[in-house]
């Protein structure tokens, strides 16, 4: 039996600090269920001082989650902490996780703090949150900059004042595989109390080595490891959950090794992940990439369809990917398509699955073959349905090379129709301007992109777009297989979704 490694994944918080990759309440707590599915030990749900938004999904997420422990995030102040609890204690596993800066640098430009000032307020911040909770994590930020000595220091006094995890980051992504081995040997050596503690590392990627450092800190003796799916997170991201999971997994001759990750959910939460944020992975990106199981050359391919092992270290299966090659259709009937949902591990209610099967169906009167990948576009896009107060009835378009392209949308809004037009730079830039002046805010359109979910010329197009409002992004996502089609129900997804906030900002206010 190996050793044991704890993942707590900091999707929800350092991962959504990154640009573009912001989340509403729904989106989260759904992004947190997969979390719970995937079985990562910890969830960070957020910093719950940071908005009034992060502190409420914060206790969403606390009150909804019962197998991880739920994490929130607060600097080593009193007000912080107090937020932190206050969203937390609703958790059945409740966590503070507290951090203050250590590097000669931060101490002195960011925190203008002398050193002994800083140790005791980190004393003096993992006592106060003790009186709260007893899971507390602390963080010296920025540590792989830090004086070790000092660090020592710092860890040993905050071991003996209560914290059960002292965490170790490489917060601007410096340090260096053996470096940092030998950086948590010293610190496990030296601190006389870590027995008392459990030794996490975070590490970011900025110079493309976060796993290969959050695997070189498991080795020297870190049990928790923190990361992200996708690796999204500040700046170049955080260490993919994804590449360290199936890396311990995949060599644990060599590592030995175990985590409690159920590996099949990887590929349903790293796609979950892409479709509520609408960013998606590079093609080449390990383990979740659109290519990490593919094989272009025909030598490879010849080497595979003999024996998948000459060329593929891992079954696709492991990490959630089917393989199942048949085909839906026309001709399919609902037990079939309820059968792959299952084989896919959706579990729909009755009415899901009604309408999904309705959308299925739409979709085979268009497309001759449905694949999983169509399938799965289709839940994950049903996952971030929220109320269509705009919903499209209908769109003209007049385009071509020598013309100007002129649009005409009729959208539905409370039972009535409106319709308008507007001529614009092509046929998506003449239907978005069509739907401006029908809901008449002022909104500016911050990004769009269009991918083909399948090959073929009838594959689906999915588009995303990303919308700002009073420095707010909403993020909306629209499939079909005509391209002005999925944009434009892309555009009124991610107007829907101001609308929305918009709403209960006001019954907030009125209640
Ligand atoms: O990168 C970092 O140092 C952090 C801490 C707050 C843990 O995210
Ligand atoms: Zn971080």
């Amino acid at each position: 039996m190996g050793k044991q490694i704890k993942i707590f994944d900091t999707t929800l918080r350092d991962g959504e600090q990154s640009p573009g990759c912001s989340m509403n309440l729904q989106e989260k707590v759904q992004m947190a269920k997969q979390l719970e599915n995937l079985k990562v030990d910890v969830i960070e749900a957020g910093f719950a001082i940071a908005s009034k938004e992060d502190f409420i999904s914060v206790k969403e997420i606390a009150k909804q989650i019962k197998d991880c422990t739920v994490a929130s995030l607060a600097r080593a102040l009193p007000k912080d902490i107090d937020a932190a609890w206050d969203a937390v204690k609703y958790a059945k596993k409740p966590r503070i996780h507290t951090f203050i800066a250590t590097s000669d640098i931060h101490m002195k430009h960011k925190l203008r703090m002398k050193p002994k000032k800083v140790i005791e307020n980190a004393v003096k911040m993992v006592k106060y949150a003790k009186g709260y909770c007893e899971d507390i994590e602390f963080s010296a930020e920025d540590a792989t900059r830090s004086n070790l000595e000092f660090l020592t220091k710092i860890y040993e006094e905050v071991i003996e004042a209560g914290a059960t995890v002292i965490n170790i980051p490489d917060t601007v992504g410096y340090t260096t595989p053996d470096e940092f081995f030998n950086f948590i040997s010293y610190i496990k050596k030296n601190v006389s109390n870590i027995h008392k503690a459990e030794i996490s590392v975070h590490c970011h990627n900025d110079l493309g080595m976060a796993v290969a450092n959050t695997i070189a800190a498991a080795k020297a003796g870190a049990t928790q490891i923190e990361c992200t799916i996708n690796g999204i997170g500040e700046r170049a991201g955080n260490a993919a959950l994804e590449e360290i999971v199936m890396a311990l997994n995949t060599r644990k001759d060599f590592f030995n090794y175990n985590c409690d990750i159920d590996t099949t959910e990887i590929m349903r939460s790293s796609k979950l992940l892409s479709a509520i944020t609408g960013v998606q992975v590079q093609p080449n990106k390990a383990i979740v990439g659109v290519n990490a199981f593919a094989h272009e050359s025909g030598i490879h391919q010849h080497g595979v369809l003999q024996e998948s092992s000459t060329y593929e270290i891992m079954k696709p299966e492991t990490i959630g990917l089917s393989q199942n090659k048949m085909v839906l259709g026309k001709h399919s009937g609902r037990h079939a398509f309820e059968d792959r949902l299952k084989e896919l591990g959706y579990n729909l209610s009755k009415d899901e699955l009604s309408n999904a099967f309705k959308q299925f169906k739409d979709l085979t009167d268009k497309k001759k073959v449905v694949y999983n990948r169509d399938i799965e576009a289709l839940i994950t896009n049903k996952v971030m349905e929220i109320p269509e107060i705009y919903k499209l009835d209908r769109f003209v378009i007049n385009s071509g090379n020598t013309i100007t392209a002129i649009a005409s949308v009729k959208l539905i809004n409370n039972n009535k129709e409106i319709e308008d037009a507007s001529n614009g730079d092509g046929p998506v830039d003449a239907a978005f301007k069509a739907i401006d002046k029908i809901v008449g805010l002022e909104y500016d359109l911050e990004d769009y992109s269009l991918n083909s979910v399948t090959e073929g010329k009838d594959a689906q197009g999915e588009a995303i777009v990303k919308i700002i409002k009073d420095g707010k992004m909403y993020t909306g996502r629209g499939l079909s297989t005509d391209i002005v089609e999925s944009s434009i129900k892309a555009y009124l997804s991610a107007i829907n979704k101001m609308l929305h906030e918009i709403v209960l900002e006001d019954e907030k206010r009125i209640s």
